[in-house]
């Protein structure tokens, strides 16, 4: 059993036939999927297909009513979303939703958690994003769609997240902050952090992740390493219009 258990390791999340529902709506239909320790992972799909949702139901925002949500063994299914934050999960959100009325740098402290070896500094946080040290003392709602996001990214960070979570990635952002964006990914997945991502562009998400999903209405419909996807035009072409 041991022997085992290091040669395929415990996944870090683990969703296993989650359904979600909007009131009577029901978006998720048996949505099963996991992330290793490490693994940068993508959830991809065409608008309305259920990643948001899907996302929602991991952090607790919009419980799943059936199914089983575990990380890191734990099952996280019904825990309310603060309690799925602090066991290490953090969330860039789609639409960045940063403090609009606190600058720059009382949006990273805000979340700054732990302070022990390795954890997550201003400092740090600087260093991967130099523009966010430029815009220190300016207010949330003045920055740019590109520095939003690499506020929220790095808010996110501050928590030490165990997994990093970001809903629409680049979506709405000039290819340069793209750029800079994908860059900042690979250093984090270079240095371990694990990764979920939602986005669509494929070039990118090829290069950075190890394995793909795609959803589509509420259920995952394919999955597979990065080779496998370059390797089929026709999935991208199905689940993504491209
Ligand atoms: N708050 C909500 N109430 C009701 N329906 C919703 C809500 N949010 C999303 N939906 C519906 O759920 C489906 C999946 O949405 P979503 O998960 O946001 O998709 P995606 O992130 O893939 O674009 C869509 O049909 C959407 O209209
Ligand atoms: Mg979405």
């Amino acid at each position: 059993m041991a022997e085992a258990s290091m040669v395929d390791p415990a996944p870090l999340l683990q969703l296993d036939k989650v359904e979600t529902c909007y009131g009577l709506s029901q978006v998720l239909f048996g949505v099963s999927l996991s992330i290793m320790p490490g693994e940068v992972v993508t959830l991809m799909g065409r608008n309305g297909m259920g990643k948001t949702t899907t996302v929602r139901s991991i952090m607790g925002l919009t419980p799943a009513r059936a199914g089983s949500i575990r990380f890191s063994g734990s099952d996280i299914r019904a825990l309310p979303s603060y309690r799925v934050a602090k066991l290490g999960l953090g969330l860039v959100p789609e639409g960045r939703q940063i403090f609009p009325n606190l600058t720059v740098r009382e949006n990273l402290v805000a979340t700054a958690r732990g302070d022990g070896e390795g954890a997550w500094t201003l400092d740090k946080v600087h260093g991967l994003f130099p523009r966010l040290a430029e815009r220190g003392g300016n207010m949330g709602n003045l920055l740019s769609g590109g520095e939003q996001q690499m506020l929220a990214i790095g808010r996110a960070l501050m928590t030490n997240p165990r997994l990093l979570i970001l809903d629409e990635a680049t979506e709405g952002l000039a290819p340069l902050i793209r750029e800079e964006i994908w860059n900042c990914l690979g250093m984090l997945k270079k240095a371990g952090q694990s990764i979920l991502v939602i986005d669509k562009n494929v070039d990118a998400l090829t290069e950075i992740a190890d394995r793909h999903y795609m959803i589509e209405r509420g259920r995952v419909v394919w999955s597979g390493t990065s080779r496998d996807l370059l390797d089929a035009p026709d999935i991208q072409h199905r689940y993504l219009g491209i």
